[in-house]
This record gives C-alpha cells, sequence and structure tokens, in this order.
C-alpha cells in the first residue's frame, strides 16, 4: 500500500518522466493521490494532485518541473483524507519524504515537535518524520546524521525515501517491513516493486528489514541497524519480474484471467513436491487472506479427502490474535499473490515464535518478496506479475500448487491436470455468453452464489470478484445453508448463481437449486454438458466444459472472474482501479 519511486540520474538528465513512468507501475498499491518532488537550481521542487496519477501528470503539463534527482509517491490513504495537503512528498524547508507504511509513535513525536514550536500541514503520520529531520538540521545535523538519528526515532512500518536541499545527490533510504529494491542501470533508481524501476535496470538490490542505504549516481552503499556497511547481493532482472503492460487487451483484469491457462501450465511444469514432504507432518494449518484465503479453503478440502491431514484454514489478520494453540509437526502454509500481506507476514511471526516444530511453506507468487524469503519452502506460483487490483491469475495458480501437493500420492489425479489447461482455454471461448449475462446482473444491488463441497469456496471468491470491482453487494453462501437463513434474501429480481456440475454433488445442489427456483426468477447455473441436460429454460445455463469433480474449483472460478468483468465494464467502472482498494496490503 502506497507506492515510492526514487531516481538519480547518472548524465545530468531530467528525472520526471522516469519517476512517472516508475509510479504509473505502482498505481496498483493505491490511488488516493500522487506527488513528486525534485531538487533543481533552486532548491526543492514538489507537484502534488489528488486521485489517479494521471491528475499529476495533467498538473505537470501545466506546471512542468525538472530535476536530475527525485523522489515519487502513490497513495492509499491511511492517516487522513485523500486531499492534496496529505499527498506525499512531505516537504519541509530543507528536506522532502515519501513513505509506505504507518509510523506508530508520530502522535508523541508530533506532540514534541509541536512544543518545539513546528507547524504542520497535514493529518498524516509521515509529515510528522519529514519535520523530525527538519528539526535534526535545524539542530546543526548533517543529512546524513539526522536520517540516521529519525531511524533511531521511529517506531512502526516504512519504507523511507528523502532528499535533502543540502546534499541534492543523494537519496537516503530506509525500510522497516514494508519493501524497497534498488535498481542498476541507465540511472540509480529506487522503487516498491522491482517493475516500478526494471524500464531501465539490469540488477537489483532488494533491501531488508533494518536495512538503511545512500544512493547516488556511482552507485549504492548499505548499512545494517547499526549503521555499519553491508554488501548486498546483487540479483539480474528477469523477464517473469517486469509488468509488460496491457498487449492487445483494454484492462488488465481481461488480460490475466486470458492469461491463465498458460500461468497454470507453467505452474504445473514447476513446483515438484519433494517425496517426504508429509513425512513428518500430521496436520496443516493455511494461513491467508482474502481471495487468497479462498484458495485455502479449496486446499483443505483436497488436502483431508486425499491426504487425509486434518487441515485448518485460518484468516491471517485474525490467527495471531486469538492466542491460537499449534500443535507440533504441522505444516503451515501461508498463501499470497503479493508475497508482502502484512497480515499474512505477522501471523507466520506468531508461528515461528511459538512453535519451532513447525514446517513453514509458502506458495507465493513473488519470489524475493518478504513472506517468500521468511517461509522454510517456497512453492511458486508461475502466475507471472499480476497488475489488476482483483486476483485472478494468481488464484488459480495457487490453486494448482495445492492440488499439485494433495494429489502428490495420486498419479491419476496428477495426470488428470494435465489437462487443466485446455479445459480453462475452452472455458475463456464462454466470454460472449458471459457477456450476454452481465446485462441481468449490472443493475441488480445484490447477487447470491451458492455451491457446495469444493465449489462453495469458489462461490465465496465469485462473490468477492463481483462485489469488489463492480460494487455490487455479493455474497457466497454453502447451498446447504441457505435453507437455514440466507434463502430470506432471494426475490425475482436477485440473481442467484449457482455452481452446478455433474458429479456426486449433483443431486443434492440440483435440489438446492429447484428450491431457489421456487423462490425467485433469477438463477443462473454454471454447469458442464451432463449437468445441463437437467435444467430447462426457466434458468439461465452456462455449459462449461466436462471435467474431473476435483478440478471444478479452478476451472469454474474462470467464467466468474469474467462474469465480474463484464458486469463491472457495463457499468463503466475502473475495473483494474476499484475505489478503496490496493493490491499490496502492507498495513494491519
Ligand atoms: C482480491 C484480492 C485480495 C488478496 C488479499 C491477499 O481480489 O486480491 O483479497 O487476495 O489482499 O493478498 P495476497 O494474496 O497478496 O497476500
Amino acid at each position: 500500500m502506497c507506492g515510492i519511486v526514487g531516481i538519480v540520474s547518472k548524465d545530468n538528465s531530467n528525472v520526471v518522466c522516469d519517476i512517472i513512468n516508475g509510479l504509473e507501475k505502482l498505481e496498483y498499491r493505491g490511488y488516493d493521490s500522487a506527488g513528486l518532488a525534485v531538487i533543481d537550481s533552486t532548491g526543492l521542487r514538489r507537484l502534488r494532485a489528488v486521485g489517479k496519477l494521471e491528475n499529476l501528470v495533467n498538473k505537470l503539463k501545466i506546471n512542468p518541473i525538472y530535476g536530475t534527482i527525485g523522489i515519487g509517491h502513490t497513495r492509499w490513504a491511511t492517516h487522513g483524507k485523500a486531499t492534496e495537503e496529505n499527498a506525499h512528498p512531505m516537504v519541509t524547508k530543507d528536506v522532502a519524504l515519501v513513505h509506505n507504511g504507518i509510523i506508530e509513535n508520530y502522535k508523541e513525536l508530533k506532540a514534541d515537535l509541536s512544543q518545539k514550536g513546528y507547524e504542520f500541514t497535514s493529518q498524516t503520520d509521515s509529515e510528522v518524520v519529514a519535520v523530525y529531520l527538519q528539526m535534526e538540521l535545524d539542530n546543526g545535523l548533517r543529512p546524513r546524521e539526522a536520517f540516521r538519528k529519525m531511524l533511531q526515532a521511529v517506531r512502526g512500518t516504512y519504507a523511507f525515501l528523502a532528499i535533502f536541499k543540502a546534499q541534492p545527490d543523494i537519496i537516503f533510504c530506509a525500510r522497516n517491513k514494508s519493501p524497497i529494491a534498488v535498481g542498476f542501470g541507465k540511472y540509480m533508481s529506487i522503487g516498491s516493486d522491482v517493475g516500478s524501476i526494471s524500464a531501465n535496470c539490469s540488477e537489483i538490490v532488494y533491501m531488508d528489514d533494518g536495512d538503511y542505504a545512500e544512493v547516488t549516481k556511482d552507485g549504492a552503499k548499505f548499512f545494517d541497524n547499526g549503521f555499519s556497511t553491508i554488501d548486498k547481493p546483487r540479483v539480474a532482472v528477469t523477464d517473469d519480474l517486469v509488468n509488460l503492460g496491457k498487449g492487445e487487451y483494454s484492462h488488465y483484469m481481461i488480460k490475466e484471467i486470458m492469461e491463465q491457462p498458460s500461468a497454470i501450465r507453467k505452474t504445473l511444469l514447476g513446483n515438484e513436491v519433494p517425496k517426504e514432504f508429509f513425512d513428518k507432518i500430521s496436520r496443516i494449518l493455511i494461513l491467508a487472506c482474502g481471495t487468497s484465503y479462498h484458495a485455502g479453503l479449496v486446499g483443505k478440502y483436497w488436502f483431508e479427502k486425499y491426504l487425509k491431514l486434518p487441515t485448518h484454514v485460518e484468516i491471517a489478520s485474525e490467527y495471531r490474535y486469538r492466542s491460537p494453540v499449534i500443535e507440533d509437526n504441522t505444516l503451515v502454509l501461508v498463501i499470497t499473490q503479493s508475497g508482502e500481506t502484512i497480515d499474512t507476514l505477522e501471523a507466520m511471526e506468531y508461528v515461528r515464535k511459538n512453535n519451532n516444530t513447525c514446517c513453514l511453506a509458502a506458495i507465493s507468487n513473488v519470489l524475493n518478496s518478504a513472506i517468500s524469503r521468511s517461509a522454510d519452502f517456497v512453492f511458486h506460483t508461475e502466475a507471472g506479475v499480476e497488475v489488476g487490483v482483483a486476483s485472478t491469475k494468481a488464484f488459480t495458480a495457487q490453486l494448482t500448487v495445492l492440488a499439485k501437493l494433495a494429489f502428490c500420492k495420486n498419479p491419476e489425479l496428477l495426470n488428470q491436470l494435465q489437462n487443466l489447461p485446455m479445459a480453462c482455454e475452452s472455458s475463456l471461448l464462454l466470454k460472449e455468453d458471459i457477456d450476454k449475462l452481465s446485462c441481468r446482473i449490472k443493475d441488480c444491488a445484490n447477487a447470491i452464489y451458492l455451491g457446495r463441497d469444493n465449489l462453495y469456496p469458489i462461490a465465496l471468491e465469485g462473490a468477492l470478484k463481483l462485489k469488489e470491482v463492480s460494487y455490487i453487494h455479493a455474497e457466497g453462501f454453502a447451498a446447504g445453508e441457505m435453507k437455514h437463513g440466507p434463502i430470506a434474501l432471494i426475490d425475482d429480481v436477485v440473481p442467484v448463481i449457482c455452481l452446478c456440475p455433474s458429479g456426486s454433488m449433483f443431486d443434492k445442489m440440483f435440489s438446492n437449486i429447484q428450491v431457489a427456483q421456487a423462490r425467485g426468477k433469477n438463477i443462473i447455473v454454471f454447469t458442464d454438458s451432463m449437468g445441463g441436460k437437467s435444467f430447462d429454460e426457466s434458468v439461465e445455463k452456462i455449459v462449461l466444459p466436462s471435467i474431473n469433480q476435483e478440478l471444478c474449483p479452478i476451472l469454474y472460478s474462470i467464467p466468474l472472474q469474467l462474469l465480474a468483468y463484464t458486469v463491472t465494464v457495463l457499468k463503466g467502472e475502473d475495473v483494474d482501479k476499484p475505489r478503496n482498494l490496493a493490491k499490496s496490503v502492507t498495513v494491519e
């Protein structure tokens, strides 16, 4: 949440365009406001705008600024509303600062600074850090000492970039729990992710918690939290780290939905499960958030059925606050697209502190992310960079890894998994049918998703996808639970979206649909050709390819993603950047 970029030119060229390009790649982290600051011959110059980056670009056209060193920020508001005053960079007389994270002791610091006569223009926690730096400069410290002193004074999570009028050739940076990578290439660059700095760099250094760095046109010096110099390994920038743009598509979300057959194929190729992986394991605990949590719920059905291992799935943000008991020899599996979600990271830390017999494994889409680096073992979803805020291809890739793990002792099912990419390709051909279906849904205020067994989590995920991008209130239910309350919601208008492939649950699901049909008129059924024979014209039918019923969670996710996408586009909402959301959730 919040993206930061810094650039130091090596040949005195203007860095403003490159900062904007970097921020464009980081908009998925927040789009409440954007801003940048540079140093030119007159001193610090700053420009900020509320809303998406294009507003800042438009302002720049009218009021261009230039500089050979600069920092930029795209904001997801935590402290203070999305206003220009609260937009970063935070600037004082002599320093400009951008921040991603939360300063926990900002109130104490602010009170102290106010008492000393310093004034504030924003409601943010971040401004306190800029003002603190200013105070240390006023006390006579040089930028380096001021920055180091500030790091000792603040408590919380941060990725900071700061530039000082008095030392216009250095960007000072520091990290605690919020990501920063430093890029070496045509210019020196710093960013919240590799995609934001990769355009012109060949190698990167990932900063770790407690690291602090000074970046100049000649390179970067890294220091540990005791300020001793450290060597950091440089990693080559490879294609899978780079956001390649939208290509022929109008939105990232549809591009990423369409990429699923290839993401699943690549994920199937890797991720071999070591032979002895489950040998000492007596139970599984899955920790994740949002869509990744839904993947974990599907995993539970598979692990218990095929590995006979008791499996619990927990929302990571709740887990560590209820003093959970962790039994010995538990495989703790965290699932994450970004590899950065703070709730999941903190839940891992809780496990580490409370039971050292556990194996901590991660299913992650971002190698070198904080979560991947803290796990004992990483399964990598080969979905490639996912930019659309709503997770699509990363979700089905997570399910693919879970299936490989759960079926590792079942050659028949492992074999069946190979059919999945082709079935997914066929399901993408349903887009036209789903376009038509979207007209029935776009003006509804509510929608209900129903599934049973391993498709119950997909009902939850389908509902999450629809609500987060289209703003239609949607709920997923286990179809058998309807009669215990939610059935009261059914009327002639509300769409009831039912997942009903042929297989062992078909009859039960079919009767649940009959019950819904007796009370409502907008019943939509996702089924296969065999199942489809049981439904007449009174329901709207979408017929998917037939596949082994264990694999249906992966296949049936795809048309539900398409539905969320097409409804949102019809409504004219911004499908890649839904309101209030950010892709990487680095605040609790
Ligand atoms: C919804 C979505 C979120 C994420 C959640 C966890 O489409 O993407 O619900 O799944 O914020 O994020 P990761 O998987 O990055 O840990």
